[in-house]
């Protein structure tokens, strides 16, 4: 008895306070929660899902940027559904859910906010971060002498991929280990030689730099032996032209003191 007279209107005030709650009846979410990258002058495509459980009251829609530019965060409203944008850039579509930009400029890079407002005032917000799309720029290779190891550093384009070249073939196991990410070399030594290039390369193209060491052994020591040879035939030619000369000289004098001899008087 006692325990219903207790129970009975705290189960009424949580039923209440349950009842009066604000119906959460909206929710959005990114389609593909990773980073947007999108480059100078082509379309960014925002695509959000707007789940409503009350089909006869459509929300309204926000999309806010948030740009970091240097000093404090910046936000700005890129568009408003219903409504018209001022952008012409600018369009919605399935009630606001999409949102594209045409012609995409630097300035429109940032974290993108939407916020979706049922008809009992609730707000259901996500973001998503867009970044442009940058070329390849600046690819440099540096040299670890001691650890017979090539780093290939590449300035800020987006989502660089690495490729080695040893003279112009393709790196293989046979010549050394690349790190998880291709950016590092580690090559076996006795192969510490010739021309290695760094290729990197994303979707808007690719750029390299090459790291010159001395030439491989193979065509290394031909060139070597084939001057050590050229250098002593030319020694040897020099001593027998020598020789000649002398055995010449020495024929000459001979010669000269027998017509001195025969031209003395007798
Ligand atoms: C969107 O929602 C966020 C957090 O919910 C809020 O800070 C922001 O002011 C809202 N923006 C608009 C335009 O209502
Ligand atoms: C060469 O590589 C080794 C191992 O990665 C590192 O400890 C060393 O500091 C590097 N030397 C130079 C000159 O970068
Ligand atoms: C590294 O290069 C190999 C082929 O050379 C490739 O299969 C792999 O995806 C590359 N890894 C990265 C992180 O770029």
């Amino acid at each position: 008895m006692e325990l219903k007279t207790w129970t009975l209107p705290w189960a009424c005030f949580l039923m209440l306070a349950l009842l009066s709650q604000p119906c959460r009846c909206v929710s959005v979410h990114f389609l593909n929660p990773k980073p947007l990258y999108v480059a100078k002058g082509e379309t960014l495509i925002l695509r959000t899902e707007i789940d409503i459980r009350t089909k006869e009251a459509v929300p309204t829609v926000t999309w806010e940027r948030l740009a970091n530019g240097g000093g404090p965060q910046r936000r700005a409203m890129v568009a408003e559904y219903p409504g018209q944008s001022s952008n012409r850039r600018v369009i919605m579509e399935e009630q606001g859910a999409v949102l594209k930009i045409y012609k995409f400029e630097h300035g429109d890079a940032g974290v993108y906010v939407i916020n979706v407002t049922d008809h009992t005032g609730y707000v259901a917000s996500a973001q998503h971060i867009v970044e442009e799309y940058l070329p390849v720029y600046h690819v440099s290779v540096m040299v670890n002498v001691s650890h017979t190891s090539l780093h290939c550093k590449e300035a800020w384009g987006t989502e660089p991929l690495f490729t080695w070249l040893h003279d112009q073939a393709k790196v293989d196991s046979s010549l050394g280990q690349l790190s998880a990410d291709n950016t590092t070399l580690y090559v076996k030594t006795p192969h510490f030689c010739g021309l290695f290039t760094c290729m990197v390369s994303n979707r808007l193209g690719y750029s390299s730099a090459t790291y010159t060491s001395e030439p491989c052994g193979r065509k290394g020591h031909g060139g070597t032996a084939a001057v050590v040879c050229l250098f002593l035939l030319l020694i040897f030619a020099g001593v027998l032209l020598f020789l000649l000369w002398r055995r010449q000289r020495v024929y000459m004098t001979r010669g000269e003191r027998l017509r001195e001899s025969d031209d003395s008087p007798l």
